[in-house]
């Protein structure tokens, strides 16, 4: 069943969102169909307030523009209220452990905590110990929020998810990952693009592949051939350090006028955002007609809402 013909409950029967892997098809479409009415109660200036008296803390020890504002603002329209804390001023970036935090955030009567980090590990380290509900903001293996915002983004544009063909060009990282699951999930046909050394996780990827179309390919006319989206995400992620090698890998993997020429004739350009104009994506192609880049970015508020009323609202 497509996600348009999808009857949706209202719920999903999770306390967190880790990885994606554990979500099933019926639980991401919920996802959307409930990001779909709360964006339309946002425009019009409907309030919906799921979440008063309920409160997020967002633990960042990375980088953000998207994630942070769009957690804070979706957790101000639906009635709560939200903590940020950077993990260079809480003791958590002193050296206290992840359990002892989670035990402390717990006696406080906190509702979910959004985690942005490093190491998966912490992630459900954090669920394990804490009684709030937890979200993954970002680590090195894993971007759910944005993944699950991007599928929603497709279904938007295209009005279906069923046969889509997604190909994301360049480094095999935590983009990579949850695109290929979430895309797997809504029966996308997920292709990813990379040379060798740069591929995804095989683990991560075979997992995929169990539950859809996942092929991995470093040659670039076959991946962009037919592709209804073309996604790339920067060369160098948070925490990564720049090096010659892996630049001159991945530049032939560049989305540009040509790789966009290969695709379908209304294939839209896709990007996490922050994005490097000139590396792995040309100014041509981010600033053009086919780009959805900022509707994703405006996604994630109506997409990370939809995530916090279903695993922190009422049961
Ligand atoms: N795409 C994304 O997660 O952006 P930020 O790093 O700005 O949060
Ligand atoms: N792969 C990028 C995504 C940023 C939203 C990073 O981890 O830095």
């Amino acid at each position: 069943m497509d996600v348009s013909s999808y009857k949706p409950k209202g719920r999903i029967e999770h306390k967190h969102l880790l990885n994606l892997l554990d979500y099933s098809t019926a639980d991401i479409y919920e996802i959307l169909h409930l990001s779909q009415s709360l964006k339309t109660a946002f425009k019009r200036g409907k309030k919906h307030e799921f979440l008063r008296g309920k409160t997020l803390a967002m633990i960042f020890s990375k980088s953000s523009t998207r994630t942070r504002v769009s957690f804070e603002m979706g957790m101000h329209q639906l009635g709560g209220h939200s903590l940020f804390l950077s993990s260079n001023d809480i003791q958590l970036g002193r050296g206290e452990t992840i359990q002892d935090t989670a035990k402390v955030l717990s006696r406080y009567g906190i509702d979910g905590v959004m985690i942005r980090t490093f190491l998966q590990s912490d992630v459900e380290e954090l669920a394990k110990h804490g009684s709030f509900s937890v979200i993954n903001g970002l680590t090195d293996d894993f971007h759910p929020c944005q993944a699950l915002t991007d599928v929603f983004t497709l279904f938007e544009h295209y009005g279906k998810l069923n046969g889509i063909k997604l190909t994301y060009f360049g480094d095999g990282n935590n983009m990579a990952h949850s695109l290929m699951l979430a895309g797997a999930k809504t029966g996308m046909n997920v292709c990813i693009c990379s040379p060798k050394g740069y591929q995804p996780d095989p683990e991560i990827t075979a997992a995929a592949q169990k539950f859809g179309n996942v092929t991995v390919t470093e040659d670039v006319a076959e991946a962009a051939a037919d592709a209804d989206a073309l996604y790339t995400d920067v060369f160098f992620s948070m925490g990564q350090t720049k090096d010659k090698a892996k630049e001159s890998a991945l530049m032939p993997y560049q989305v540009n006028s040509d790789v966009l020429g290969m695709a379908k004739k209304d294939a839209v350009f896709m990007h996490c955002l922050p994005a490097h104009r000139g590396e792995e994506v040309t100014e041509n192609v981010i600033d053009s007609t086919h780009s959805i880049v900022f509707e994703e970015a405006e996604n994630r508020l109506h997409v990370q809402k939809a995530v916090m009323c279903l695993l922190m609202g009422k049961k």
